[in-house]
């Protein structure tokens, strides 16, 4: 399904977006990675990591499915109240959990996604077999989409104009989709796994840049330093075995 932007927008309000972004617009983003989705009406989808619950709302909404909105540092009652005043309440369901303490049977969901939060919790080698992966269904999809870079850095690491920004903590979670696809590689649990970068990549960023966050307006001179490209927002998507 190939809904536009203007349209997404319109249907949720601009206001509305701006208030919920937490990063690049998760929308746009999580409309990308679904072109390489199979979604039908009534799957049960996890959404980890949801923040404010953009993505969960946008997977409702558009391809009536049911989600289980489930995140970390934004409590359930907030994020209800999101649901409840775009009358999604039969069908987004807000959960407050750790991505290692989830409180799911196993082979209970359709599909898992994770929009710009499991560079967070999932860069180790057990994330995925020992937490994630059971909790789909045999023949069930994983997809994820998060911050990255366009290559594996060589000796030389990134441009000068990007290196100082690449001492925090959380660039050390940034990889290329080459690097999220050995590692997936390794694991026991997926099969069919596919690893690219999205195009949505600039415009989704500007988006969160120039939406008024205080946040965003900070993030504005990293992403500006990079000027030979080496940013990316970078997908993964597999079948669970
Ligand atoms: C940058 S925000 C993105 C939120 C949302 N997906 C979006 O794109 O707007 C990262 C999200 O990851 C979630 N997160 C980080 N670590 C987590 C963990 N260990 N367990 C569950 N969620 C976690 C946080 O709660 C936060 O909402």
């Amino acid at each position: 399904m190939n809904i536009k932007w203007e349209n997404i927008a319109a249907d949720f309000g601009n206001d509305f977006l701006k208030q919920n972004f937490m990063g690049p617009n998760s929308i746009m983003i999580m409309a990308e990675l679904a072109e390489s989705l199979d979604l039908h009406p009534g799957m049960k989808v996890l959404d980890l990591g949801c923040g404010k619950g953009l993505t969960s709302f946008y997977l409702a909404k558009y391809f009536n499915v049911t989600v289980f909105a489930t995140d970390l540092w934004i409590p359930a009652t907030e994020n209800l109240k999101r649901i409840n005043q775009l009358g999604l309440e039969d069908k987004v369901f807000p959960i407050h959990a750790e991505a290692r303490t989830l409180p799911y049977a196993n082979d209970f969901f359709d599909l898992a996604v994770s929009v710009d939060a499991y560079h967070y919790f999932g860069t180790d080698e057990y994330y995925l077999n020992n937490y994630l992966a059971p909790l789909v269904k045999a023949g069930g999809q994983i997809a994820i989409a998060v911050p990255g870079v366009t290559a594996d850095f060589d000796k030389n690491g990134p441009s000068e104009t990007l290196k100082k920004y690449c001492v925090s903590g959380e660039f050390q979670t940034f990889k290329s989709n080459a690097w999220w696809n050995r590692l997936w590689l390794r694991s026991e649990t997926v099969e069919d796994i596919k690893s690219f970068d999205l195009k949505c990549h600039k415009t989704a960023w500007d988006e969160w840049l120039y939406s008024g966050s205080k946040i965003g307006t900070g993030d504005i001179p990293f992403i500006e330093a990079d000027t030979d490209n080496q940013l990316a927002v970078v997908a993964v998507v597999a079948k669970k075995k």
